[in-house]
Formats: C-alpha cells, sequence, structure tokens
C-alpha cells in the first residue's frame, strides 16, 4: 500500500490558508502555489539518495555528500498542475517536464485525455506528477497509467489539497505510488468539488471564470 504523506508545515498551512481564501485575486493565487510547491518539493526529495564525493575547501580537502542515482521528472496534469511547476524547479532545476493533458468532463467527472509529451527517457526518471487538486482521483489515475504504459515505474504524486476518496482510489489503483499532500479535507460535493476545498483551481489560476 502507498504511503500518504501530509506535509503540514507552518509556512505551508499559513498559505494554504490564503490559497482557499476565494478573497484571493489571481495574481496572489498564483505566486502563493508556486511559493507551497517549492515547500512541498522538500519534503518531496527528502529521500533521494546521495553519495560520498571528495572537495577541497580553501582550506583542505574533505568528504561530502551529492545527490546521486536517478535523475527526475516533473509532470503536471493540465491546467492545474502547471501552477506548481515554477516552484517545484526552484528546488530541482535539472529536472526535466513532461506534461499530460487532462480535463474532468463536468457532467460524468471523467477525465478526458487531450494531451501527453514526456521526457524520452522518461523510464530511468524518478517521476513526480503534479496538480494541485485531487477530487475523485480519475485524473490522478489516469495520468499515472499512462505514465505507467510510456515506461515509467518510480511514481510520486503531488498534491495541495485532496478529498479522501482521491486518495482512496489512487491507493487502491496505484498501491506503489506514495502520495503527498498539503491539506486532506473532509469530501467531496455532489458536482465533485472538494469541501472545503478552494474551488475550480484551474480557474483560480488563470481567470477563466
Ligand atoms: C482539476 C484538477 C485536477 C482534476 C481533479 O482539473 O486540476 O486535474 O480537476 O479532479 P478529479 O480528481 O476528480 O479528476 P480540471 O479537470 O478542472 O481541468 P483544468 O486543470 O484544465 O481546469
Ligand atoms: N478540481 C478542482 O479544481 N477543484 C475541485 O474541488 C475538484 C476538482
Amino acid at each position: 500500500m502507498s504511503r500518504v504523506i501530509q506535509v503540514e508545515h507552518p509556512l505551508i498551512l499559513h498559505k494554504l490558508a490564503f490559497i482557499r481564501s476565494k478573497n484571493t485575486g489571481a495574481k496572489d493565487f498564483r505566486e502563493l502555489v508556486e511559493e507551497v510547491s517549492m515547500l512541498m518539493a522538500y519534503e518531496v526529495t527528502r529521500d533521494l539518495a546521495t553519495e560520498e564525493v571528495e572537495i577541497e575547501t580553501p582550506i583542505c580537502k574533505t568528504k561530502c555528500k551529492m545527490l546521486s542515482g536517478k535523475k527526475i521528472a516533473i509532470v503536471p496534469i493540465l491546467r492545474a498542475g502547471l501552477g506548481m511547476v515554477d516552484g517545484m524547479l526552484k528546488l530541482i532545476p535539472a529536472a526535466k517536464i513532461g506534461h499530460i493533458g487532462l480535463y474532468r468532463d463536468e457532467e460524468t467527472l471523467q477525465p478526458v485525455e487531450y494531451f501527453c509529451k514526456l521526457p524520452q527517457d522518461i523510464a530511468e526518471r524518478d517521476v513526480m506528477v503534479v496538480d494541485p487538486m485531487l477530487a475523485t482521483g480519475g485524473s490522478a489515475t489516469d495520468a499515472l497509467t499512462l505514465l505507467k504504459k510510456k515506461g515509467a515505474k518510480n511514481l510520486r504524486l503531488v498534491c495541495l489539497i485532496s478529498s479522501p476518496e482521491g486518495i482512496k482510489l489512487v491507493q487502491e489503483t496505484h498501491p506503489d505510488v506514495d502520495i503527498y499532500v498539503a491539506g486532506i479535507d473532509e469530501r467531496l460535493n455532489e458536482k465533485g468539488y472538494i469541501i472545503p476545498g478552494l474551488g475550480d483551481a484551474g480557474d483560480r489560476l488563470y481567470g477563466t471564470k
């Protein structure tokens, strides 16, 4: 069973309160999503492998630790996932970026795929799938399935706000994928929105409603 890692750092909780507020406009919303994503990246990369290297300080030679092992890919689920990319890149600047385009059909709530472009060597990379919202879990589940079909093996999912239903679905369908999340909310409403949530993340990021 995959792990659910809830990242409850006070800075994240503080910024998340502003993100949730309906009084926060698109400019501040975008900046806050980027900042929280950067802080989440710190936790998501906690277990990256390191190796010992020798370097020379101005005084003497010494042994230090540096990152080793596999390279990283960040894969946002369009559109809202794009809002998390720059923040994560601040801490992982060498990561490659893939894009998966999915939208939720408003009637059926089922995800519809419209775009997929991934780094060629996705199978050799640690893949971080990013999307601010994990609601029914349909979009995340489909994105993870698609990535596995394309060869990705080592995946983790990074969200800002999730519902218990979304977490359950991802855990059932992708038990190998750890989920990093800042807030686990109460439930979904009849339209598949997270309660209390933050509303529609894509519309708030891009001012489309
Ligand atoms: C939102 C969100 C997730 C999805 C979550 O995207 O960014 O991708 O809904 O819902 P689910 O867990 O029930 O699948 P949306 O479909 O609104 O598209 P957008 O990002 O283009 O606005
Ligand atoms: N997508 C969103 O953007 N918000 C929700 O609450 C659910 C799905």
